[in-house]
């Protein structure tokens, strides 16, 4: 979390900075700050303020206040200290020489303050950076890329750092470890920046930093360094990502416009993989989906709930066992993961830390990396065996949508090609399902024309205090989506259920008027999940139902109101059946006057454990 971003050039930075940060506030929005070196003074001026960015951006005009050429930004989501101006980055060390800008944790930073201390150096905030900024000029003997250096050997934990330094104005310090951090070259004029969307109205060429490296930026140019301090040459990528992807485009919310470009992302994801009625997935190696005997998928959150609902269709469509982990706990569960081990890992931003720590257990173990990422050219794509990008464009609200339903039908499409690989599908099976994918982004576009239903209901349910979601099997995946969504914009109290487990000990929670969200889209399971509605109803709570158009009647002759998905073949149930729970969450939350793109102590992309 917290967002970076740096420039050194030939135009006001301050502008830049702040335009640039805008673009990351997803990343934390608890304060923000700048850093730049004034050129009147010669010496460096640092603004920061407690709360969101436009606090900042409306003291400083815009940025036009400040006379300068280079400087670092800060979009802050708190770990150490509580938002507060001292606690906010730019850190300043206490001569004034040095400003950092950090995103991460510096694990050691105890140790490293008393140790500073001791020497008499004065500390004004609570925040491990401020140790990084202190440790710099304490080894500072002119030569600023020395000094980093040797504060890197010193520091342990998680680190994405910008560095400014008042002696030397004509260039910034970039150094990445653990955390995400790019370099963007433009027209006399570099960049620093945790996330591409920050850069991308000025510049498209792009170095993706590794572990470890270190690079020096000036207006002329990037050089970069392993963790060595040897200069290395590295290769110039291009991002494909269009800008106004990265706009609102008339929309109230991102959120709003992401779940409206859900059927595009998906026609982008699916349409170069599917050819002449089979699967083409991006080039493996032959051997790469052979011989598997297990297969592990680790995720957080929403691409978590995206590897509940994979394990029930790889199982199912593959006979391979399948387990489906958080990637905060697989580290610490003692995996069973060998070199027939599948080890998909999902994640939207390929930064999400303990998402990358599973990975690399994994990969410790002898496992397959195959991920399933957004974000190209982030982390967990680059140390994956395979990656599959799922190709939904930059995705900024907090809440996920598009990257889940992507995610989701993609990973759908790796199950149905293993089991086409593996023979477990017959062949009329198969090109039914491939079918459904070609219809899958048609399917949603009807769920989306018909939104003005959920609006409505939204309007009868919204100032409920606590809602249930209840469902067996793909419906109960279905559900834990259903119920984050809500809860996490809307702040509403809500949980997901397994409908059988309701009996015991969650239904004495039901009461007159207990809003239970029942979903119902499974047929296979139609009739227990009547059932299961009706046990609510006759002790008094309200049921909204989702379920497919075909059962539809007979649903609402028990259910206080029906929400509906087209028919889809079982695989893709789980990305149609999303798309009302997003726009019910999305509706309630707007309703609650909540503010929606970026929900109270979230951040979008987790960089800490
Ligand atoms: C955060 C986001 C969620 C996301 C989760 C995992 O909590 O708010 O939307 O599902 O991180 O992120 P990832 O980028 O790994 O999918």
């Amino acid at each position: 979390m917290c967002g970076i971003v740096g420039y050194i050039g030939r135009e006001q930075a301050a502008p830049i900075l702040l335009e640039g940060l805008s673009r990351l506030e997803y990343r934390g929005y608890d304060s923000a700050g700048v850093a730049v070196f004034d050129s009147q003074t010669e010496a460096l001026a640092v603004h920061k303020a407690k709360g969101r960015l436009q606090v900042l951006s409306e003291r400083l005009h815009g940025g036009a206040d400040l006379d300068s050429t280079v400087g670092v930004g800060h979009t802050r989501w708190a770990t150490h200290g509580a938002p507060s101006d001292a606690n906010s980055h730019p850190q300043v060390s206490h001569s004034g020489k040095i400003a950092v800008v950090h995103n991460g944790i510096i694990e050691n930073y105890a140790e490293l303050k008393a140790f500073l201390m001791e020497q008499g150096v004065p500390f004004t905030s609570e925040t491990d950076t401020e140790v990084v900024a202190q440790l710099i000029e304490y080894f500072y003997q002119g030569d600023l890329l020395q000094a980093v250096g040797r504060v890197l050997r010193r520091i342990q934990g998680a680190y994405a750092l910008g560095i400014l330094c008042a002696d030397c104005p004509d260039q910034l310090v970039a150094v990445r470890k653990d955390s995400p951090l790019i370099l963007g070259l433009g027209e006399d004029c570099t960049f620093i920046a945790s996330d591409v969307t920050a850069i991308l109205r000025h510049t498209r060429r792009v170095y993706y930093m590794e572990d470890g490296e270190l690079a020096v930026l000036t207006r002329e140019g990037i050089q970069c360094f392993n963790h060595l301090m040897q200069p290395i040459e590295k290769e110039v990528a291009a991002v494909d990502w269009e800008i106004d992807a990265a706009e609102k485009g008339g929309y109230e919310h991102f959120m709003f416009k992401e779940i409206m470009e859900q059927p595009e992302a998906l026609r982008r994801c699916l349409s170069p993989r599917i050819r002449d009625g089979e699967i083409v997935l991006e080039d493996f190696p032959p051997d790469f989906l052979r011989d598997i005997s297990r297969i592990c998928i680790v995720a957080c959150g929403s691409s978590y709930h995206v590897g509940m609902v994979g394990k029930y269709h790889l199982e199912r469509l593959t006979r391979i066992p399948v387990e489906t982990s958080l990637g905060s706990e697989f580290r610490y569960m003692d995996p069973i993961v060998d070199q027939h081990t599948l080890v998909i890992v999902i994640s939207q931003s390929g930064e999400t830390l303990d998402t990358m720590a599973a990975l690399r257990e994994a990969r410790r173990l002898g496992g397959r990396i195959l991920s399933i990422v957004n974000v190209v050219g982030s982390s967990i794509a680059r140390e994956s065996d395979q990656v599959l990008y799922t190709w939904a464009g930059p995705e900024i609200a907090v809440a996920t949508t598009k990257a889940y339903t992507t995610q989701l039908a993609l990973l759908s499409l790796l199950a149905l090609k293993l089991a086409r690989a593996r023979g477990t599908l017959s062949d009329s099976e198969y090109h039914a399902s491939l079918d459904a994918f070609q219809a899958l982004p048609d399917k949603m576009e009807q769920i989306l024309s018909r939104r003005d239903d959920i609006q409505y209901f939204a309007s009868q349910y919204f100032n409920h205090n606590s809602i249930f979601f209840i469902g067996r099997n793909l419906d109960y995946a279905l559900g834990l989506e259903g119920s984050l969504k809500l809860k996490e914009i809307s702040y509403i109290h809500s949980e997901a259920y397994a409908s059988g487990e309701l009996k015991h000990g969650t239904i004495s929670l039901i009461e007159d008027g207990t809003l239970v969200v029942a979903l119902s889209t499974y047929e296979k399971l139609f009739a227990k999940a009547m059932s299961n509605v009706v046990e609510v109803k006759s002790r008094g709570a309200s049921v909204l139902a989702l379920t497919t158009e075909r059962r539809r009647e007979e649903m609402a002759r028990i259910a206080d109101a029906v929400m509906t998905i087209p028919d889809i073949h079982d695989l893709l149930l789980p990305c149609l059946g999303v798309v009302p729970l997003q726009l019910f969450a999305y509706y309630v939350a707007l309703m609650r006057g909540c503010d929606i793109d970026k929900p109270r102590n979230l951040a979008k992309s987790v960089t800490v454990e």
